[in-house]
Parts: structure tokens; sequence; C-alpha cells
């Protein structure tokens, strides 16, 4: 398949919109967590001995809500949004079971109203590269007008060391290979080199981390090219 014709197929108008969905409500359909409850040690580390209790946080395309179930077990108050059906009864049925302040909302970030200074935290962990272009730079402004000066931002996104991108630039693509990831086909795109860090410059930049790692935490063991990042917004300056 040409990159040429890759880019139609995901066209921003939507036309693939409601495959992904489908993809999405289709794997968080079974009774385990897809992705599995671990989270990265690089949010676990940063957020484990910090008092964040009565704190406001956003959990951005949040699927089964496990970034979301961590915060509200440390008394955060979160509000998680994805566009998944069944990903949010999943996270509804758990926080209810265990009495956490979430609040899980099916919503296209696309609708999504980004309120200045609202969070404490945001987290969007592997969602922007399921944003085409506009959206991904909209939702990005988004987060820098809503996270409070001195707030937390946690974003990871894979890059174009990912085996998926890999795959899907070139022509021989079309023998699918055995290491990407089975929800491969639902991205928009790969950011490059340090693209990440770039993007959300204006931050202060806490931990900035990129590599290629193993996955065994769904489908197939496959490869994952990484981009993470831990930034605190700058206190407002009077
Ligand atoms: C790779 S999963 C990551 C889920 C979760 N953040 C985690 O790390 O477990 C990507 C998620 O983004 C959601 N998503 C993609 N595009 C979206 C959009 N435009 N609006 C809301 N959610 C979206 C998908 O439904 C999916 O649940």
């Amino acid at each position: 398949m040409s990159f040429r014709f890759y880019k139609l197929l995901t066209c921003p108008e939507g036309r693939m919109k409601d495959t992904y969905i489908k993809k999405f409500d289709s794997v968080y359909g079974s009774e385990d967590s897809y992705y599995g409850i671990e989270l990265r040690s690089e949010f676990t580390d940063y957020f484990k001995e910090k008092n964040i209790n009565g704190f406001c946080a956003l959990d951005l395309g949040c699927g089964e809500g496990r970034y979301s179930l961590f915060l509200a077990q440390k008394g955060c108050h979160v509000f998680s949004a994805d566009r998944s059906s069944a990903g949010i009864r999943k996270l509804k049925t758990t926080a209810e079971m265990h009495h956490l302040p979430i609040r899980a909302e099916v919503i296209d970030i696309e609708n999504f109203v980004f309120e200045e200074n609202r969070f404490d935290i945001i987290i969007a962990a592997t969602v922007l590269d399921h944003l085409y272009g506009q959206l991904r730079q909209t939702t990005i402004n988004g987060i820098k007008k809503s996270l409070k000066p001195g707030g937390i931002l946690y974003v990871n996104v894979f890059t174009v060391s990912d085996p998926g991108y890999k795959a899907k630039i070139s022509a021989a693509s079309q023998s699918s290979p055995e290491n990407i990831s089975d929800t491969a086909e639902c991205m928009e795109y790969y950011f490059e080199e340090n693209e990440l860090k770039g993007v959300f410059g204006n931050l202060n930049i806490l931990y900035y981390y990129e590599g290629v790692e193993l996955d065994v935490s769904h489908g197939r063991p496959h490869d994952h090219g990484w981009a993470c990042l831990l930034a605190e917004k700058p206190a407002e300056t009077v």
C-alpha cells in the first residue's frame, strides 16, 4: 500500500471513524482489561508519592480507564472521556463497584470543550496519535489551555520507530508483519523523533523518553516505538 493511499484511507472526513470505534468497542468487549491494568513506570513513579487528594483530572481517550482508576484511587476527581461506549461502560462499572470519584462519558474529542485552567492533571495516553492532523493540533492547544498553571500533563504516543508506521508506509505492508499491534489499523499518525517534546515545549518538561519496547499486554507480542512526556504548566506570572 502506498503512503498516499494510506493517507486517503485515514482521511479526516471520518470515513474510517466508525470502523475505529467498532474496533475498540470489540476489543473492550471482553471481561478482562484489553491493555491490562499496568501503567507506564514514569507515570506511577511520579504520582505514587504525590498527595493529589481532591485534585481535578482529565483522562482523554481513557479507554477502559486504567489511568483514571489509578488517579481516583489516590482521591483525584477524574473526568474520563472516550468515544468507545464499551470502554466507558466498563470504567463506569468498575468505578461504581469501588466507589471511585470518576465521571466517565462517551465523548468524541472533536466535541470536547476545553475550558481554560480547568484541570490539575491531564492524561492523554496513546490518543493524540489516533487523531487526524487538524484535530490533533486543536486537541494539543486545548490541553495546554485547560491545564491549570502548575498542573501536570502526562502524554504518551507512538513514533515513527513503531513497526506499525514502517508497515503502513511500506508498499510491502500487505503481508502483515508479525510484530505490530492488533489495533495499529486505528492509528492516524506516528510522531517524529522529538516531536512530542517540541509540541509541548512551552511547558516545563519533567521527564521525556523515546524508545522501542516489547509489548506483551495484548494480542501477540509486538513492539512499540514510544514517546512519553511528563510536564508542568508554568505558574502564572503576575
Ligand atoms: C490505544 S487506546 C488507549 C486507551 C487508554 N488511554 C489506555 O492507555 O489504556 C486509544 C483510545 O483512544 C480513543 N479515541 C480515539 N480517537 C478518539 C476520539 N476522537 N475521541 C475520543 N476517544 C478517542 C479510542 O476509543 C481508544 O479507547
